[in-house]
């Protein structure tokens, strides 16, 4: 079968390294693709969000389905004009991906379908926000209501930086914005959970835990994600039955109610407390660097699994996970998530030594005239699989140590709550 991935970070790369294992595969393109893809497919370079194009592409080189790994494109409605073309393709489609593209949208699913998340108000005006934020106890969380790349979101400790970022949304910082929201803050420790679904049947998808802040002991700004392991450690059985009861199966039902089928990964961003789940979030695919830990724990063929999802024969599909524990470290370029400059060579990538469980993958990085340069903020995802994270965490941190980029930064305490306590 002949593959295209649309994406270019380190989780296209973990996609494209699994498809790339599969004997059903005869000829992958990563569109654009990174340094890394480039290694086991073609890069085409080609502007996923010019719909026409892409389908130019599809059709010129009789791709037989398409695997979407970022969320702007399908918020865009990539796989709706894609199926319109008769292109199998994974992913959902563009009412569906508003359960990331509109947080207001996802509220109001909670609020109708009684999924525990926090309480909120939603403001069409900045004085309503205003009184509202008077009266209100402190922390309290602001939210843009579509993509902002990671940025909508504002923990505000106190009136004034919650009345700031009210005007900021308002002034359109995060495009025109007509309404905000406003969020109770939850106390308790994060988790994400995937389900992957084919519109009838859904199933589990493992679990991971991020590091979304830049700083160690998860301080300062946050960022795309630092580092992950999975599985989460704060997973059981009991928690992953209210997850699946009280706020998987109510949100499918709402997306069935609106006329809809979800196709594709939904990760589902959690707040868990006395292990009970608050839904924080929903994202309409695999998380970035989540999907770096997960996938190289899938023992089952993913490509065939990708497809029982297009043909609906999820149900009949098992998916199988080694027995191990996985982590991945992402090297920064120093400045990230802020100014940093791109460009910047980085020698003896190839010296490094990897093997079944030590890798590497890339995001932010492109091969000009045969050498590796840093273009993004992310740069180069460092995983290792093992039986214990405390292991795989010093052989990720004697890998980057040992490639010495001067212009990288990472943090060292990826998984601290579970292996430093
Ligand atoms: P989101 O883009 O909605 O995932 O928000 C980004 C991050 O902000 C989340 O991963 C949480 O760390 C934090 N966050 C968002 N909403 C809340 C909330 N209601 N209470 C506490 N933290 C939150
Ligand atoms: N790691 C967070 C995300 O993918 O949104």
């Amino acid at each position: 079968m002949k593959i295209a991935i649309l994406g270019n970070g380190g989780r296209e790369h973990a996609i494209a390294k699994k498809i790339s294992e599969s004997p059903k595969l005869s000829k992958l393109y990563c569109l654009p693709g990174n340094a890394g893809t480039n290694s086991i497919a073609e890069n085409v370079n080609l502007d996923i969000y010019n719909f026409e194009n892409l389908g130019k592409f599809v059709d010129e080189n009789q791709i037989d389905l398409v695997i979407v790994g970022p969320e702007k494109p399908l918020v865009e409605g990539v796989v709706d004009f894609l199926k319109k073309k008769k292109v199998k393709v994974f992913g959902p489609n563009k009412i569906s991906s508003q359960l990331e593209g509109s947080k207001i949208f996802t509220k109001k699913i909670c609020e109708k379908y009684n999924i525990p998340t926090a309480q909120f108000g939603i403001f069409e005006s900045l004085k309503g926000a205003h009184d509202y934020l008077d009266k209100i106890n402190k922390p309290i969380v602001v939210k843009a209501d579509g993509l902002a790349g990671g940025k909508g979101v504002y923990i505000c400790e106190d009136t004034v930086s919650a009345k700031n970022a009210v005007n900021e949304i308002f002034k359109g910082k995060f495009g025109l914005a007509n309404q905000v929201l406003i969020e109770e803050f939850l106390q308790g420790e994060e988790m994400s959970y995937f389900v992957i679904s084919d519109g009838k049947t859904f199933k589990k998808f493992n679990t991971a835990q991020d590091h979304k802040r830049v700083g160690e002991g998860d301080k300062g700004k946050n960022t795309g994600g630092m580092g992950a392991y999975s599985p989460s450690g704060l997973i059981n059985k009991d928690l992953d039955l209210k997850i699946i009861e009280k706020i998987v199966k109510p949100t499918f039902a709402a997306i069935n109610d609106l006329g809809e089928t979800y196709n594709g990964f939904l990760y589902v961003g959690l707040m868990i407390k006395e292990n009970n789940p608050y839904l924080v979030e929903y994202n309409v695919r695999m998380g970035d660097p989540e999907c770096q830990t997960i996938l190289p724990l899938l023992k089952t063929d993913f490509l065939e699994l990708i497809l029982s999802c297009c043909e609906k024969k999820l149900k009949s599909q098992n998916i199988e996970w080694k027995n191990k524990k996985s982590m991945c470290i992402v090297l920064c370029s120093k400045g990230y998530p802020e100014i940093y400059k791109k460009k910047v060579e980085i020698t003896n990538l190839d010296k490094q030594k990897n093997d079944i469980n030590s890798f590497i993958y890339h995001a932010g990085t492109q091969l000009i005239d045969d050498k590796l340069y840093a273009i993004g903020g992310r740069v180069l995802n460092f995983v290792s699989i093992s039986e214990n994270l405390k292991d795989s965490r010093d052989k990720i941190i004697k890998k980057i140590d040992d490639l010495g980029w001067k212009n990288g930064f990472y943090r060292k305490d990826i998984g601290y709550k579970i292996i430093d306590k």
